[in-house]
């Protein structure tokens, strides 16, 4: 009924780094190819936490739009826009808000822990507290069935699809719905089941009020089931119209492999970062004063890759032959680092050619990046618009 169609955004955060090529740009990039995507700026995501911090997140969100394009996400092939400028998304979420449950927000994980994580700064806010319902309204407003996101964002996209049950069980329906709930029925276990179809028949078939505050006084007691199944058995009960908003699944993106330059994970906090356009002189220095192996005090000491963070690097830039030539090298101390650090910065260029390349064009010509976001906003508004009419509707919010 729907298009396949993938969506995912991105919080503003100012330069990507090798973490971000290597992880999430590098999917997205092939992703282009082969479905319809939707990528964009997650900029009040970031306001979630940057409040108190304005003026940032513009530069920050154009900076990173020109690193999308300079890694190769192709405006001809996804549509690229900016959240804020597609005022659709508030209105979804301000409506979601109102049959959403408190409880269902404070359980996801994601809030206690960036709580804990990010103390210097007070996190008890509306806002912060709607961070995954307002990602769900980026979702679903799409329809989009295919997210592609880290771990990290997996409780959120289930949530979502929470939401969406609630809301298809509230004003709608999903597709495929009388076979899932059938499934659900069985997951009563045969006896409540059994109760589950009468109640049901009687409620549908001669409209007994009775039977369907029975209905859900059953489904209220029944342990061990799902919230999805319930949501579902719920609005099987009652029967109901058509389907509004569509379930997504995550897309996991494999974790990046892209260690950083100390061997800790590539990222901005620790320092260890090597951003997509960078400089090349800049690139150079930061391999050429990386850590080796720390028991390799003297040239003449022999060392062990499996100790070095260099190892790592040329795992993901050095073929079968190279890497052999490290191994050899290095444990016979018949290599310097130095040395063996040239393939890596070699390749590392390498690898930024293009996207300096491409980088360059838009840096020149800042009105390039714009067009090709107003034409993406313009594409994405179309679409939400769409939704919006439908969702409007289904809740009686619609005056036309
Ligand atoms: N929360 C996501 C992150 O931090 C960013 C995001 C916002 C997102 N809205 C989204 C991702 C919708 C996928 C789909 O990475
Ligand atoms: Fe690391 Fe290479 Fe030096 Fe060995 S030779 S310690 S692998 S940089």
């Amino acid at each position: 009924m729907y298009a396949e169609r993938v969506l995912s955004g991105m919080r503003p955060t100012g330069r990507l780094h090798l973490g971000h090529y290597h992880g999430v740009l590098a999917n997205w990039v092939k992703l282009q190819h082969e479905y319809p995507c939707l990528f964009f700026v997650a900029d009040w995501h970031a306001l979630t936490t940057a409040y108190d911090e304005p003026g940032t997140i513009a530069q920050n969100t154009w900076d990173m739009v020109v690193d999308w394009l300079a890694a190769g996400v192709d405006p001809s092939q996804a549509t690229l826009f900016i959240q804020s400028r597609i005022p659709e998304h508030a209105e979804l979420h301000l409506l979601m808000s109102m049959m959403t449950p408190l409880g269902w927000l404070e359980r996801v994980p994601t809030y206690k822990d960036q709580q804990e994580k990010m103390t210097h700064k007070d996190l008890t806010t509306y806002g912060f507290l709607g961070y995954p319902l307002l990602q769900a309204a980026d979702i679903l407003i799409y329809r989009a069935d295919k997210v592609p996101v880290g771990e990290d964002q997996v409780p959120h996209i289930e949530f979502t699809r929470e939401i969406a049950r609630r809301f298809n069980h509230l004003y709608g329906r999903e597709p495929g719905f009388e076979n899932k709930a059938r499934e659900s029925v069985k997951k009563l276990g045969s006896k409540r089941a059994k109760l589950y179809e009468e109640l049901r028949t009687r409620y549908q078939e001669r409209g007994e009020q009775e039977a369907l505050d029975q209905g859900h006084v059953l489904l209220n007691e029944t342990q061990n089931l799902s919230l999805g199944d319930k949501e579902r058995l719920f609005g099987y009960l009652e029967g109901g119209g058509k389907m509004i908003l569509v379930e997504p699944g995550a897309l996991l993106t494999e974790a990046s492999r892209m260690p950083g330059l100390d061997g800790q994970k590539m990222s901005k906090s620790y320092g260890n970062t090597i951003t997509l356009r960078e400089d090349e002189e800049s690139i150079r220095k930061k391999i050429r004063t990386m850590q080796t192996d720390p028991r390799r005090v003297r040239r003449t000491d022999p060392g062990d890759p499996g100790q070095c963070p260099v190892w790592e690097f040329h795992q993901i830039y050095s073929n079968d032959e190279v890497k052999a030539w490290v191994r050899q090298g290095c444990t016979s101390a018949g290599i310097g680092c130095l040395e063996c650090k040239q393939p890596v910065i070699d390749a590392v260029l390498q690898e930024q050619e293009p996207m300096r390349e491409r980088a360059r064009m838009y840096e020149e010509d800042p009105q390039l990046v714009r067009n090709i976001i107003a034409d993406g906003c313009e594409k994405a508004r179309k679409l939400t618009q769409e939704t919006m009419r439908d969702v409007r509707q289904a809740i009686g919010v619609d005056y036309s």
